[in-house]
């Protein structure tokens, strides 16, 4: 397993579109997740998406087992890896929260996103995925399928004067948690 780079706002790759993932269980596969955790565990990340580290597949990992340092008031969502995601909202609901964006270091914004939807999908063992969420959980699977289509969350803030440098804007949050 490897740390790998994440790649940063501004670098070209970020703004593809992924491409579905073909095979399941494949010791590449399993090769490519095993990094995509531990780099996201190395920041703390609350999720990542493949094209954050330059791979052009439809494949996003998020959540965690236990406390976050980078979202201190945050419920737990499950460790999940998902495969060629499908997001469907459930309703007219929006609702705006702060992001982060590990391809977006240092900075956070308000985006409004739907408050509950159904996400289908696959594991990385082509195990089919089908939940219907809300809430933080909902917010982190849309803010990582976004990573698929080639959008990054300040695309989606509407309101910039919401939108500045976490230290300023939580300085309880430290240097150190953020990324
Ligand atoms: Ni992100």
């Amino acid at each position: 397993m490897t740390v790998r780079d994440i790649l940063k706002m501004g670098d070209a790759r970020l703004l593809r579109v992924a491409e579905p993932v073909q095979a399941f269980d494949t010791p590449q596969l399993h090769a490519l997740i095993a990094d995509m955790r531990e780099t996201m565990a190395a920041v703390n990340g609350a999720g990542l998406a493949a094209p954050q580290i330059g791979v052009n597949l439809q494949l996003v990992i998020f959540g965690s087992d236990a406390f976050n340092p980078r979202y201190p008031n945050r419920p737990v969502v499950p460790k999940t890896v998902l495969i060629n995601p499908v997001i469907t909202p459930l309703g007219a609901n929006e609702e705006e929260d702060w992001e982060g964006c590990l391809s977006v270091p240092g900075l956070r914004g308000v985006v409004p996103r739907w408050s509950r939807i159904r996400y289908t999908g696959f594991d990385e063992k082509g195990q089919p995925i089908d939940r219907t969420v809300d809430g933080f959980h909902a917010r982190v699977v849309q803010h990582e399928c976004d990573h698929l289509i080639g959008k990054l969350y300040p695309m989606r803030v509407c309101d910039l004067t919401r939108f500045g440098f976490t230290e300023v804007l939580f300085p309880e949050i430290s240097a150190a948690e953020d990324d």
